[in-house]
């Protein structure tokens, strides 16, 4: 490792075996999002670490802190710096994810990072066990390789119907039904209808298959101030979202959980 000079993230990334490198611009996202921290300690725990080489590259990054990998395969990895500890087991093991923050992290991690499963139902059990327990007030969650959700050759994807962007399926379907009795609507009820779409409620229904399904979960989340205002939203009682901010760029979700309280 060089000293003086920050290296940037790509240039340790190129001594290891991850597929950070390979995906373009997934280094960027990571060092416009984490460069500031780079030199406090940071506690690190990875989701799915294949062969360790994102673990040793995050230890070279950040100044100090433990790096903590979980993976389905017992890995070793080598490191002489006593920061690196690795776990086996799945991503959704709860008990597992405690011991491991009692373990290694008692204050809890500074930056969590799934690039695990990338399946959306797994990845929503660990976010909503490590988020809210185990992420430092001011910490950061990272869901990597949410586009998952658009492949039908993922377990849980499904291809994007352009149509999913359409009309609603009901509306659709009842659109082809009349037409197919030949029944048309009388002018009231075209007038009726055409008012209802421009002042009702107005429904965009979109692609919301496995991590992409999940994603918008978490949009909903970032909503909750909304959904729970008083005499507006519909639920309560009111409460802030869980979620600071959210950034989204087209490989990674950057979720920032609001600091502590002064
Ligand atoms: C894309 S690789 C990780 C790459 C690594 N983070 C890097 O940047 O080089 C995904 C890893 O997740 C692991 N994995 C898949 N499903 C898992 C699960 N349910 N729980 C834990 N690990 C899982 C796989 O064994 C694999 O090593």
């Amino acid at each position: 490792m060089k000293t003086g000079v920050m290296e940037r993230l790509a240039e340790i990334a190129a001594r290891y075996d991850t597929d950070k490198s390979a995906s373009h611009g997934y280094l960027g996202d990571f060092e416009e999002v984490l460069g500031d921290r780079r030199t406090k300690p940071t506690a690190v725990l990875e989701l799915g670490v294949f062969h360790g080489g994102s673990m040793q590259m995050w230890r070279d990054y950040f100044a100090s802190g433990p790096v903590v990998g979980l993976d389905l395969n017992q890995i070793e990895v080598p490191d002489t710096s006593g920061r690196i500890r690795t776990y086996a087991g799945s991503q959704d093991d709860a008990v597992l994810l405690d011991r491991i923050r009692a373990e290694c992290a008692p204050d809890g991690f500074d930056l969590i990072i799934d690039d695990c499963s990338h399946i959306g139902r797994l990845t929503k059990a660990s976010f909503w066990h490590l988020y809210p327990r185990h992420l430092r007030p001011g910490g950061i969650y990272v869901i990597e390789d949410w586009g998952t959700g658009y492949w039908d050759t993922w377990s849980d994807g499904h291809h994007f119907d352009p149509a999913s962007d359409g009309p609603g399926l009901g509306r659709r379907a009842g659109r082809r039904i009349g037409s197919r009795l030949g029944r048309r609507p009388s002018l009231v009820g075209r007038l009726g209808r055409r008012i209802w779409r421009s002042f009702g409620p107005q429904h965009l229904p979109s692609h919301d298959y496995g991590m992409v399904g999940f994603i918008k979960q978490l949009v909903d989340e970032c909503g909750m101030p909304d959904i729970t205002a008083p005499g507006r939203g519909g639920l309560s009682p009111a409460r802030p979202s869980t979620i600071q901010k959210m950034r989204l760029t087209t490989g990674h979700v950057f979720v920032f959980k609001p600091p502590a309280a002064d």
